[in-house]
């Protein structure tokens, strides 16, 4: 697979498929992902964990050349996976909602985020705990229907850049900017985190309705590229 200095793929792709593909996928985990897959209480989440780390290995095993079962990973102090080849310069990560993934590779340092966008009873309370003043005005002065969309627009680049950095929710996501002026205009969003010195770009990007997906690249020229996958590839 060729991919550009600039380019950030992104791949959608459901976390069901029929048994025989299922098993297909558990037969290229490694023992640790079979370990951890043995863990899971309840089943669907072995399942989507499965699919979800098969699919990984098949895709980045076409950008690397490699069967996907000779890739491995290794864990950032917050558990981000990374390629333990460093050498082959490759990015990547993975995010799952509800039943669909989806996976940014790239060259620069990336973080992607994907929700199910279902409605919340206790939406005040949660988006007072993750959005500044500014970015919490915007949304309460919303109509009903746009506050959600704006609620998983603002959660969605949050995650990202959280996912990027590789803290996760080890940082504060109220310490992250969010340009309100651009967030709901602008193609490319860039973000602000007071001690992070590198402008990080954030992106809304399109995938299956009801779900809402950003990307974040430390990359301010990055041009992405999105691509589904059905559920028998
Ligand atoms: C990273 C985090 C934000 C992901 O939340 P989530 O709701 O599971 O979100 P997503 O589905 O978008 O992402 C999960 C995927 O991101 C990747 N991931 C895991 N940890 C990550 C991190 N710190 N940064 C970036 N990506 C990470 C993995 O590929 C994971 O899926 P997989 O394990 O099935 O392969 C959240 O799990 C978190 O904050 N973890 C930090 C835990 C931590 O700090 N613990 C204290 C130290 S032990």
């Amino acid at each position: 697979m060729n991919l550009k200095a600039t380019d950030v793929h992104i791949y959608s792709f459901p976390l069901h498929c029929s048994e025989a593909l299922g098993q297909q996928l558990a037969a290229l985990l490694s023992t640790d992902e079979q370990q951890r897959a043995a863990k899971f209480v309840f089943e669907k989440d072995r399942r989507k964990f499965i699919i979800g780390r098969g699919r990984l290995r098949q895709i980045l095993g076409n950008y690397l050349g490699l069967p996907p079962e000779n890739i491995s990973f290794e864990y950032g102090a917050h558990g981000k996976p990374t390629l333990a080849d460093v050498a082959s310069g490759l990015k990547f990560n993975l995010s799952h909602s509800h039943e669909l993934a989806a996976l940014a590779v790239s060259i620069h340092e990336v973080g992607i985020d994907i929700e199910w966008c279902r409605p919340m009873d206790n939406m005040k309370s949660v988006a007072e705990k993750v959005y500044n003043d500014s970015e919490l005005s915007l949304l309460f002065d919303s109509s009903p229907d746009k506050r959600i969309e704006l609620f998983y627009k603002f959660w969605t680049c949050k995650e990202a850049f959280i996912k990027l950095t590789g803290e996760g929710f080890s940082r504060d996501p109220q310490t992250i900017q969010l340009p309100t002026a651009e967030i709901c205009s602008a193609d490319w969003i860039p973000a602000k985190c007071e001690e992070i010195q590198e402008e990080v770009m954030l992106k809304e990007f399109k995938t299956v309705d009801g779900y809402k997906g950003a990307v974040a690249v430390a990359e301010s020229k990055a041009r992405v590229y999105t691509f589904g996958l059905g559920d028998s590839e």
